[in-house]
């Protein structure tokens, strides 16, 4: 018997209590434990009932996705839960905790279900690549119908016990100790001698329009193809016996786990996880955070304090005037206010937030009494200097000192204070209370306990933290600068903008390059090109078109124009048209014959400029490892999950062949396409990205 199912007879009831922490997934030990325990029972003349029971945080969070790319084990998980449908014993599972995936699957193959009020229940395959893969596809619609089957399994979401119930998926929510509620119901089962109720004995889901629900399923998805097998799937439970639909089940099961998606997808929940844990932050105990303060009361300084406000933490922010401190409340109350409309806080939570927890002032000695400053104020190192030597002067010793900037050196400004270790840089992204992304950025001198306290900030906001290094941009905003300046190229050398726009979105990004400049206003570009002019090389290649339309003032969606024009109050946008005669009329003066780009060309270039900018990040250390770097991509930049990042996306292409495309295209232009070294030895040496996230290099 295995260690991770205990097995105990409790009256005519075999308890099957699964013990593999921290969630229970089903493990190789799990799955035979669970079939060696259901024998167990059957040849036990006493019991009459097998309550399934997980012990811990939940009751199963589905199939071990360590498991997946390895050489399968039996029993199966499909098997399992055939052979626990088919038991002659009446099977319940008590749920508490979450109840996902194959869990789910699981607690389907039982006869009856019982869960805590507090349980969740859900099929997220979606969110690996995968859909369900032992059973889930073909009973919950014989549960739950068709359509909802279908939304639950393309949605991936979790469903509270109270809509599990009402959907028929659970059968009974009680309260109280798990085994004892499983227990209870057990015997109340038995004693009106309720039938054996397997799942795949009722009838099949209805026929509904498949195509229909496929088609709107892929739109959906923007390239992702998981949740259209998933449709497949719930089509063949509806068409098939339910055998015959175990089997589509499984094959197209087979091909998601072989798809490139799931192995991007599965890079990506694994490495969300990993990215915080610095080797160097074990065993270091940040410092104590129950109050901030925010520099600046702006787009970041607002979005920042109202992350904290949202996370019970006091904030005290400091603005210039009396009318820019009206200014920045109003902006605050204002996130907060859709915080309420989307049910996130309360209306009473709302008041005391902006009472109680919020201080906006002029005054800088309000700071006294903060743990940690994140300064928001305007790109501009002289200003960010004068704020922190203020801030030295008024701060508390051992307060943090952060800065939010987005390209500075943070060294610099660390220099301009008395305590260089206390010194940081978080770097949000707009909107801050919205964007799961904090890049910590640890400068020559920052103390580890700073380092340690800037990832339990962003623990405590709920961000995706990643370390970075001091450089232009950081890890994000520096790879953004390249990738975006190969999209300049194309257009210079013939690719419209929309053409780019599309082909990428197409391509899985949540918007095109073009379209994400107007978004974060043209005149950000413009400062950046002006600010970089003097250090340019000759060869470097910026284009001016853009800034001509800057000139009139034209700075993209605030102003109503710029790539596209934007009418007022519609989220709808248009090419617009003086963009092409501006490019012609660059074109012409650089003697450039324009010429077609296919969509799979601009997706190649843009994508290889990006790649060859993150190996520089990593080789640099910059980035400490590249699934770091894949994780900025994610969270920031709305690179598609799909494909797990940049560099999950460059080993899924084989690093061989982006190699090979970056040095074809540096034939033309040298000065842009350095290959990068740690690229070259990679394939050099026949190795992935992959390999480095599994062995570090420093
Ligand atoms: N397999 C293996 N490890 C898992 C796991 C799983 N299914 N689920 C969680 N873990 C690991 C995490 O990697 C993490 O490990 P770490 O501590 O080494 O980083 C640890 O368990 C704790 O997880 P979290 O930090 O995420 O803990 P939370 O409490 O925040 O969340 C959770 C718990 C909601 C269960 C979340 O982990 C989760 O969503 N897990 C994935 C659930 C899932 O996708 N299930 C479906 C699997 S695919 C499947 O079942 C296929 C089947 O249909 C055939
Ligand atoms: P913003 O212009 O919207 O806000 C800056 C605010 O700082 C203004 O309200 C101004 O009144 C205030 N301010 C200026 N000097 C001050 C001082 N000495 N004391 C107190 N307040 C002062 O700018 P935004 O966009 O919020 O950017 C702020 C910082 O965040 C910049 O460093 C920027 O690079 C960085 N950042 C911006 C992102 C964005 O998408 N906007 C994303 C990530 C970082």
């Amino acid at each position: 018997m295995s260690d991770s199912v205990d097995y105990s007879v409790q009256g005519p009831v075999a308890v099957l209590r699964i013990q593999n922490p921290p969630v229970n997934a089903l493990s190789q030990a799990v799955r035979q434990g669970l079939s060696d325990a259901m024998d167990r029972a059957e040849g036990d003349a006493n019991v009459k009932a097998v309550l399934i029971v997980g012990d811990g945080r939940a009751f199963i969070a589905g199939a071990d996705i360590t498991e997946f790319g390895k050489p399968p084990k039996a029993p199966a998980l499909p098997d399992l839960c055939t052979r626990i449908e088919g038991s002659p014993l009446l099977v319940i599972a008590s749920m508490h905790g979450v109840s996902l995936g194959g869990g789910l699957e699981v607690a389907l193959g039982a006869h009856y279900r019982v869960a805590q009020p507090s349980a969740v229940v859900g099929l997220p395959e979606v969110h690996l690549g995968l859909l369900p893969g032992a059973g889930g596809t073909q009973r919950l619609p014989r549960l739950v119908g068709a359509d909802k089957a279908i939304e639950a399994i393309t949605s991936g979401r979790q469903i509270g016990a109270a809509e599990a119930h009402e959907m028929g998926i659970i059968d009974k929510i009680e309260e109280g100790d798990p085994q004892e509620v499983g227990l209870a119901y057990a015997a109340s089962l038995l004693a009106e001698n309720a039938p054996r109720r397997p799942v795949s004995e009722l009838p099949a889901a209805e026929e509904i329009d498949w195509n229909a629900a496929y088609e709107g399923v892929m739109k959906k998805g923007r390239g992702q193809i998981s949740g259209g097998a998933g449709v497949r799937a719930v089509q063949a439970a509806s068409e098939l016996p339910f055998a015959d639909g175990m089997a589509a089940e499984r094959e197209l099961f087979m091909e998601m786990l072989a798809s490139d998606q799931s192995k991007g997808m599965i890079h990506a929940f694994f490495n969300e996880r990993a990215v915080s844990n610095l080797p160097e932050l074990k065993g270091v105990e940040p410092r104590p955070l129950k109050a901030i303060g925010v520099i600046g009361g702006g787009t970041m300084g607002a979005g920042i304090a109202t992350a904290a406000l949202l996370s019970k933490m006091d904030v005290v922010l400091i603005e210039m005037t009396e009318e820019q401190v009206a200014a920045a409340r109003g902006r605050i109350e204002g996130n907060l206010s859709g915080a309420v409309k989307r049910g996130k806080i309360s209306q009473e939570q709302y008041d005391a937030l902006t009472t109680k927890a919020l201080t906006v002032s002029t005054q800088y000695d309000t700071l006294s009494d903060v743990d940690l400053v994140i300064e928001a104020v305007f790109e501009n190192m002289k200003v960010k200097k004068e704020v922190f030597g203020k801030l030295d002067v008024v701060c508390k010793a051992g307060a943090i000192l952060a800065s939010n900037t987005s390209y500075l050196d943070v060294d610099e400004i660390a220099a301009a204070t008395s305590r260089p270790a206390d010194v940081i840089g978080l770097h949000f992204f707009s909107p801050a209370h919205v964007m799961k992304l904090l890049e910590v950025v640890v400068a020559d001198k920052t103390a580890i306990d700073v380092v340690a306290t800037g990832f339990a900030l962003g623990k405590r906001l709920g961000k995706i933290s990643v370390r970075a290094g001091v450089c232009d941009g950081f890890i994000g905003n520096r790879i953004l600068a390249v990738y975006r300046t190969v999209a300049d190229h194309m257009v210079l050398d013939g690719a419209s903008p929309y053409q780019i726009d599309k082909a990428l979105v197409d391509f899985g990004f949540a918007m095109g390059p073009f379209a994400v400049a107007d978004l974060a206003g043209l005149d950000i570009g413009w400062m950046t090109r002006k600010r970089k002019a003097p250090d340019r090389h000759p060869d470097e290649r910026v284009p001016t078109y853009i800034d001509k339309l800057c000139e009139k003032g034209h700075f993209g969606r605030k102003t109503g124009e710029g790539y596209y024009l934007y009418e007022a109050g519609s989220r709808a946008s248009v090419p617009n048209p003086k963009i092409p005669e501006l490019i012609a009329a660059e074109q012409a003066e650089l003697k450039i014959t324009p010429r077609d780009f296919s969509d799979e060309e601009i997706v190649r270039r843009y994508m290889c400029a990006m790649v060859n900018e993150s190996a520089k990040v990593v080789e640099e250390g910059i980035a400490r490892r590249p699934a770091d770097v894949d994780m900025v991509l994610l969270f920031g930049y709305g690179f598609p999950r799909f494909w797990g990042g940049p560099l999950k996306w460059a080993d899924l292409q084989g690093l061989e062949a982006v190699l090979a495309d970056i040095e074809r295209f540096a034939t033309e232009d040298a000065w842009f396409w350095k290959p990068s070294a740690l690229l070259q030895q990679l394939v050099a040496e026949g190795r992935s990205f992959d390999d480095l996230n599994r062995a570090p290099a420093k």
